[in-house]
């Protein structure tokens, strides 16, 4: 069973149903750390919900913002975090490819539905190249 973890602000709610529907249609379990609501909320509280979690067990996550920069800030705090904000399928690629990011963060102000949708896709169907991209990895916390 394939796993991966959710979490969004009031700016991102709408996209992250959008893609948790699409989630669950291709077999994921999906785990929704929040909001619930379009009410403002504070992105760091769900990024460290969100990021725990992935770092705990080993399984991807999506994180949604309106820019989907303060969720890749409040993300990449965390040490066992590799979190890419990508606009781009590229992004999503290379991010996969060299720098085994596990973390895709978003952002619904800025990425359409069809666009995010493929760059979910990619990021979850794109392995890790290792070698000497595993190198640089580790010295990330040198
Ligand atoms: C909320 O208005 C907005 O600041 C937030 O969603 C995000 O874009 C922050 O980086």
């Amino acid at each position: 069973m394939k796993s991966i973890h959710m979490a969004c602000d009031h700016a991102g709610i709408e996209l992250k149903e959008t893609l948790r529907a699409h989630l669950e249609k291709m077999g994921y379990t999906v785990t929704d750390h929040g909001t619930h609501s379009k009410e403002s909320c504070d992105y760091p509280v769900f990024a460290h919900a969100l990021c725990h979690a992935v770092e705990a067990e080993g399984v991807p996550g999506i994180l949604i913002c309106g820019t989907g920069i303060g969720m890749s800030i409040a993300a990449n705090r965390h040490k066992g975090i590799r979190a890419a904000l990508c606009t781009t399928e590229l992004h999503a690629r290379f991010t996969r490819l060299h720098n085994n990011a596990n973390v895709l963060c978003l952002g619904a102000r800025v990425t359409g539905v069809e666009l995010a949708l493929a760059i979910v896709d990619t990021f979850l169907s794109t392995g890790f190249e290792g070698g000497r991209h595993q190198r640089r990895i580790d010295l990330l916390n040198a």
